[in-house]
């Protein structure tokens, strides 16, 4: 649904002000945890796609976005920053597939579509190699990703985060020019509890929320088309509302969704505008940033 001109004023004012109060500031306040963008990057937006807790379809969502987002024409990266469990890599068909680097900076891997991704998994020797790094390897790897990666020119950066509140997803949220998150989460009651700590620990970092997305949400009958919800009823509007965040959609559980992560072909078999509202929001926001600093 598009934005009222009401809603579209008062995101104009809630980013202004987080504009001001937020990046240059938070840039400065603190120091060397603010990482660089590399000599080779110009990254316009970062946008993290992130769940309370694992296996609700966060990584799903983050490619679906960044799908989408190259459908409509901007250049997009993916930022693999679950570094014990990437799965971008496999989901876009670069299983196998190795970074390279050039002139002492990693060089994002670019699937068939032209998305740029970087990944663990792209670096490790073998992708069924554990990853066994303590806190300030890891740290050190999301810099590495962010700082030594030559991106190029981007519209939109997203960021697969680490299921949970854990310390990676503190070092991206304290590290990186996160313009908004998007929550991913189930119809669960467990679900809704931990969107919470999500929800909560955006706005300790003072990082907005841009909505909700509810995967899993239903079953849709390959007969008659009705949709069973096996979870038991939507928690979408209710979680949303408790939050105080938006609704950015639901998704279908389906066979399709999973074979198409399986096999590598998100690119080429995702249907046409799944997430709408998601990604309009993610391009309105975008708009605002370049009006403001175009101001500057
Ligand atoms: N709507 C859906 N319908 C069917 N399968 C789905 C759906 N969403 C996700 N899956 C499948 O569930 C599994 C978990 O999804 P995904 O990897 O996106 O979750 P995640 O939240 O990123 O998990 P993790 O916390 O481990 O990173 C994958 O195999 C994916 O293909
Ligand atoms: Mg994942």
């Amino acid at each position: 649904m598009p934005l009222s001109p009401e809603e579209e004023e008062a995101i104009r004012r809630e980013f202004e002000a987080s504009r001001k109060s937020g990046h240059e500031e938070k840039a400065a306040d603190q120091g060397p945890q603010f990482f660089e963008q590399s000599p080779k990057s110009n990254i316009q937006h970062v946008v993290g796609v992130v769940s309370g807790k694992g296996g609700v379809g966060k990584s799903l969502v983050c490619g679906m976005l960044a799908v989408e987002l190259k459908r409509r024409g901007y250049r997009v990266g993916i930022l693999d920053a679950d570094l014990t469990g990437p799965s971008i890599p496999k989901m876009f068909g670069l299983s196998g597939v190795h970074a390279t680097a050039w002139d002492n900076l990693l060089m994002p891997s670019e699937t068939v579509g032209g998305i740029k991704i970087m990944s663990a998994n792209l670096v490790l020797e073998n992708e069924t190699d554990p990853v066994i790094w303590r806190g300030p390897v890891v740290a050190g790897a999301l810099q590495q990703f962010w700082s030594q990666c030559a991106w190029g020119d981007l519209d939109f950066l997203l960021i697969d985060m680490p299921p949970g509140t854990s310390d990676v997803a503190l070092t991206v949220f304290q590290s990186l020019p996160i313009e908004g998150i998007v929550i991913v989460s189930t119809p669960q009651d467990l679900v809704q509890m931990v969107v919470g700590k999500a929800v909560k620990m955006a706005a300790m970092m003072d990082i907005p929320v841009f909505g909700i997305v509810e995967n899993m949400s239903y079953v849709e009958c390959p007969d008659c088309g009705k949709r069973i919800e096996p979870f038991g009823p939507s928690k979408l509007a209710e979680t949303a509302e408790l939050y105080g965040i938006d609704v950015l959609g639901r998704l279908p559980m389906t066979g399709d969704f999973a074979r198409m992560c399986d096999c590598g072909a998100i690119e080429t078999a995702l249907p046409e505008d799944l997430l709408p509202d998601a990604v309009l929001k993610i391009e309105t926001v975008a708009a605002f940033f370049d009006d403001a600093n175009s101001t500057d």
